[in-house]
């Protein structure tokens, strides 16, 4: 009687203990990163119009910032010209509003998933500068001022310089030269002179890319042109790119003054066809067996492995809080990832911070209590 009397005592003392001090594995990842800068992921159409109600609810209650996957590339925004499809955009900025999301846009102006008839004549002919140029204007125009002061910032250019640092010869090079950069910038200033405009692109740890970049920025603030931040996507794999080639860039870019943002991050541990490939959308390989080793789940070795290097990518980012606005992953989760299917399709992959079940990974846990240790 007396000993259960003591040992209920004891309970009730730990238990108040508990409350008094929350252990910090209670907070979600979007708390614990509060004051340091926006967690955020990519959401695809199922996932805020309710069909798939597991990652919908792991990127409501992990997540503080959204952009879409796919669904506001310009061949989906305006698959014909002067025809624009905006009902899946519209509920994409809807759920965020509803969800108290921060929300960017993705992407005005890439060289890839933009419709055919962009840049060509009926014939087939590129268009000329005058023509392109009318129709990056109202492409722009248009899906920027819908949104006005509800999408926060934009990925105004996506992809348009090479690991070596040249410019990508895509049809917008060919017709306009690299002027297209700061039309496209100009445009999306004065459609909303409120939201913020970023540069984008991947592979972005290259000496050649980092340099051109760093220029690109120049020039933009030289001719009195709005740019708010560099967003290197990080799609990255076990080996590369190395963190300090990663930081080196991270800083060149926060020197010239503007935010850097971490777009797209993701982290494959599948084998690679091709240790060059970079992000490039367009390349890809037919599916091998030997290329998908880990259907029935990943070794001990190489799950703690890729928790190591995600761990260490988000060391480097909370060092540099200071200089980071948004880390945004590219899905919510593993089964939402298009690393399962690029550049490989129908593979098993790994890539993201929580699981095929929508449970966490250690890795997470590690992120919030690394969070909670560094000052702001
Ligand atoms: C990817 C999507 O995740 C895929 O679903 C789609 O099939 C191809 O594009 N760089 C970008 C993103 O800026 O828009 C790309 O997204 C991945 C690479």
């Amino acid at each position: 009687m007396k000993s259960s009397f003591v040992y209920s005592g004891i309970l009730a003392l730990l238990l108040l203990g508990c409350e008094q001090e929350p252990q910090p594995d209670s907070r979600s990842l979007k708390d614990a990163l509060k004051d340091k800068f926006l967690i955020g992921t990519a959401l695809n159409v199922e996932q805020f119009t309710g069909i798939d109600t597991l990652s919908e609810r792991v990127a409501r209650e992990n997540f503080s910032a959204i952009v879409p996957e796919n669904c506001m590339k310009s061949m989906y925004l305006q698959p014909v010209e002067g025809k624009f499809f905006f009902d899946d955009a519209d509920q994409f900025v809807a759920w965020g509003e509803a969800n108290k999301m921060w929300i960017t846009g993705h992407c005005l102006v890439w060289h890839s998933q933009a419709p055919l008839w962009l840049c060509v004549d009926n014939e087939g002919n590129n268009v000329s500068s005058e023509v392109l140029t009318e129709r990056l204007r109202k492409h722009i125009t248009t899906v920027v001022t819908r949104y006005q002061g509800r999408i926060k910032g934009w990925d105004v250019v996506n992809e348009a310089i090479l690991e070596d640092g040249s410019w990508r010869q895509s049809k917008f090079y060919e017709i306009l030269g690299e002027e297209f950069i700061p039309l496209a910038f100009q445009f999306a200033h004065e459609a909303d002179p409120e939201a913020e405009l970023y540069y984008n692109d991947y592979s972005m740890a290259f000496e050649g890319k980092r340099n051109t970049v760093v220029q690109l920025v120049k020039t933009l603030k030289e001719r009195g042109l709005r740019i708010d931040a560099i967003g290197m996507q990080g799609h990255i794999g076990m080996d590369d790119p190395a963190i300090e080639d990663f930081e080196k860039s991270l800083l060149a870019f926060a020197g010239t003054g503007v935010k850097v943002m971490i777009t797209e991050l993701d982290l494959t541990v599948l084998p690679s066809p091709d240790p060059h490939i970079g992000a490039a959308v367009e390349s890809g390989f037919d599916f091998r067996e030997e290329l998908n080793p880990y259907t029935d789940g990943l070794p001990d070795s190489l799950a703690n492995a890729w928790s190591k290097r995600m761990a260490g990518f988000f060391r480097l980012f909370l060092t540099h809080q200071d200089k980071i606005s948004r880390v945004t992953l590219w899905g919510v989760c593993d089964k939402d990832s298009w690393r399962n299917d690029w550049p490989v399709p129908g593979r098993t992959d790994y890539a993201l911070l929580f699981d095929r079940q929508g449970k966490a990974k250690p890795v997470v846990n590690e992120i919030i209590q690394m969070s909670l240790n560094t000052g702001k």
